[in-house]
């Protein structure tokens, strides 16, 4: 059985990730392909009980090295309860955020520095990374309108500051610059059906003999 191969989607607050989820899943179901939306924080019970600690109360509820452990600690349940297992049954797993979100919000936005994530990240995950990363660049000034304007509850990120969010910005856009075979980069500004459809050239691309309508 060929395992299933393992998608990201990540990006800064209010970029589109999870419409562009849920379009990704409709297009590999009409190709038969078996799939699975799943999210981080969370993903798992247990992931998502860390996910409520870590997303409510205020930006000082936890310290940046807290943070980053409660993210993994989540993740690696995740992982070994949900990920793994579907790939090995050869499942296709759509995960809306992953660890390059802990690098880019932790490390750099937070600014603990990419050397301690890149530790934390060994010693949890060892050397299990997506096969596709999907990176949502967009200026954070046009999200930031989004994110208060959608409705719905802010988390502690929605509300950091404009500044957070352009380092974080750029921890995203130099992560992808280190990983150009993984992480294709897409203009999250565009219409829903443009980026609907460059995800599906970007995904036929990566994986030889795909094909989606
Ligand atoms: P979202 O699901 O609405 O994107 O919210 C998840 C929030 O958690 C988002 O603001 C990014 C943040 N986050 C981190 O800071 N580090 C991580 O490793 C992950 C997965 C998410």
């Amino acid at each position: 059985m060929k395992p299933g191969k393992f998608i990201t989607l990540e990006g800064g607050e209010g970029a589109g990730k999870t419409t562009q989820a849920k379009r990704l899943k409709e297009v590999l179901d009409s190709a038969n392909i078996e799939n699975v939306v799943t999210r981080e924080p969370g993903g798992t019970f247990g992931a998502e009980a860390i996910r409520d600690l870590v997303l409510d109360g205020t930006h000082e509820r936890w310290s940046g090295m807290t943070e980053l452990l409660l993210m993994y600690a989540a993740r690696l349940d995740h992982m070994e309860k949900l990920i793994k297992p579907a790939l090995a049954r050869g499942v296709w797993v759509i995960c809306d955020r992953f660890s390059d979100s802990s690098l880019a919000y932790q490390g750099c936005a937070r600014g603990l520095g990419a050397d301690r994530v890149a530790a934390v990240h060994k010693a949890v995950m060892g050397g299990f990374k997506p096969d596709l990363t999907i990176l949502f660049d967009i200026d954070p000034i046009l999200t930031q309108k989004r994110v208060k304007t959608r409705g719905g509850e802010l988390s502690r990120f929605d509300t950091e500051t404009l500044e957070f969010h352009k380092k974080l910005r750029q921890g995203f856009l130099d992560i992808a610059k280190t990983n150009p075979e993984r992480v294709k980069t897409i203009d999250a500004a565009l219409s829903r059906d443009a980026i609907a459809a460059q995800i599906r050239h970007i995904a036929m691309k990566q994986f030889e003999g795909l094909r989606l309508g």
